[in-house]
């Protein structure tokens, strides 16, 4: 892989000015959104930057651009299926096609609450984002990849979904929801050319663990054998490759991230 383009042996086609690869990132302003942004620009990608962040999602396209990449910035909530299909149609309207799309996009809500003590509102709010928020930023891209043939749809999952942390009933039912939307989806377009799929990571550095209690952390750190947090370039590069035009024969499958916790 090289900082220039799509390395044609490892991602299957290059990308360029003339036949641009447009790989949109939602939840872009932050995190594994903005590591994910940066690496599909440096890779050559067109990188249309949605977040509902508008502040933040700007700050990002704008450093993408100052570092010679293509990136522009959309505002969107996925909580407002109606922002989302603006936007998703005014990415269209400036990019002509969305080959790629990474959902981001995703909060832990309260934690180190025992279920029984579950906020109702605290668990709306997150299913609204986690689960809710990935079928309806589905919804708004799939058109256009079914229509061209070809789509890679990645929505970033966590291995909360997989094994369910304690003290994180929200976050963990949702994103085990997401992992079960993702299958669904997977089987709905799997003779289309659009792939749909899930990264599951554990715990990566970012600004939403920085803002969980050390506890919630050290709790989480701890299940990881290789005894270490994930790093953000890590999940860029997992997330560049699943969204690649070599990534082809899977679908529906959420992708481990996880030092060795969840080995399926
Ligand atoms: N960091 C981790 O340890 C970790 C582990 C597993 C899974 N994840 C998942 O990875 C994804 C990214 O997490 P992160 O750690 O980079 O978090 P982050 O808080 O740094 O970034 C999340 C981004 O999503 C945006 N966002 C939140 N709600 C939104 C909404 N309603 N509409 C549009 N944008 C919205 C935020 O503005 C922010 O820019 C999330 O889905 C998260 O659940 C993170």
């Amino acid at each position: 892989m090289t900082a220039t383009g799509w390395d044609i042996g490892a991602y299957g086609r290059r990308a360029t000015a003339e036949e641009p690869y447009v790989a949109a990132v939602v939840g872009a302003a932050s995190g594994i959104g903005r590591e994910a942004a940066n690496l599909l620009a440096g890779l050559g990608c067109a990188v249309p930057c949605i977040d509902r962040d508008s502040a933040g999602v700007e700050a990002a396209a704008a450093a993408i651009r100052d570092a010679g990449g293509r990136a522009e910035a959309f505002a969107a909530d996925v909580t407002r299926p109606e922002t989302v299909h603006d936007a998703i149609g005014a990415v269209l309207d400036r990019f002509g096609q969305i080959d790629a799309l990474v959902n981001c996009a995703g909060i832990t809500g309260k934690t180190a609450i025992d279920s029984h003590e579950v906020d109702l509102d605290d668990f709306d709010l997150v299913y609204s984002i986690n689960l809710r928020g990935a079928l309806v930023v589905s919804q708004a891209v799939l058109p256009a990849m079914l229509e061209r043939g070809y789509g890679r749809l990645l929505h970033v999952a966590s291995v909360a979904g997989k094994d369910g942390n304690a003290g994180m009933a929200a976050y963990s039912a949702t994103k085990a929801g997401l992992i079960g939307l993702i299958k669904v989806m997977g089987k709905d377009y799997a003779r289309t050319g659009v792939t749909v799929n899930g990264l599951a990571p554990a715990v990566v550095q970012t600004p939403m663990v920085d803002a969980l209690p050390q506890a919630t952390v050290d709790y989480m750190t701890a299940k990881i054998p290789m005894a270490r947090l994930g790093r953000l370039d890590e999940a860029a590069h997992m997330i560049a490759w699943i969204l690649s035009p070599a990534c082809s024969f899977t679908t529906g499958f959420t992708f481990d991230m996880t030092g060795g916790r969840a080995t399926y």
